[in-house]
């Protein structure tokens, strides 16, 4: 089944919306498989980031991203990668649809409170980035058979 990597950015843990956008992907009918609380030093945010590398952005959002402790987290489930993207809504909150989580909390490009791989690629990298392979579980959950 298709896996993708999702971070509660710090803003998100700070302004206490964690439980909130943890509730949206379970009621989507998504499964949580990993999820661990860390700091993110300076130099696993340069290899998160590091096809921004040289972008002007690039040194405000290491520093925004390990400004204090965000939530990472592997998803699973039907098309996981695509919709979960659909679902955070795009990268500047000023522009994405108001029902999507940085249409609904965010207001800043700067403080976009959550990040999604964007390519079946990038979730391979991202995932085995944050996850050791025995940190990301396989199991039944309830009513999955209700979902396709
Ligand atoms: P993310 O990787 O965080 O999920 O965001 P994304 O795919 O929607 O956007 P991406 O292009 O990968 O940009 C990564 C993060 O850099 C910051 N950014 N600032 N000021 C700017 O023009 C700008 N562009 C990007 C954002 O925090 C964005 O989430
Ligand atoms: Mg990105």
């Amino acid at each position: 089944m298709e896996k993708t990597f999702l971070m509660l950015k710090p803003d998100a843990v700070q302004r206490g919306l964690i439980g909130e956008i943890i509730a949206r992907f379970e009621r989507k009918g998504f499964k949580l498989v990993g999820l661990k609380m860390l700091k993110l030093d300076r130099e696993m945010a340069e290899v998160h980031y590091q096809e921004h590398k040289g972008k002007p952005f690039f040194e405000s959002t290491i520093k925004y991203i390990t400004s204090s402790p965000v939530v990472a987290m592997v998803w699973e489930g039907q098309n996981v990668i695509a919709l979960a993207r659909q679902m955070l809504g795009t990268t500047n909150p000023a522009e994405a649809c108001p029902g999507s989580i940085r249409g609904s909390y965010a207001i800043d490009i700067g403080r976009n409170v959550i990040h999604g791989s964007d390519s079946l690629e990038s979730a391979e990298r991202e995932i085995k980035l944050y996850f050791r392979e025995d940190e990301i579980l396989s199991y039944y959950k309830t009513g999955e058979e209700w979902l396709s």
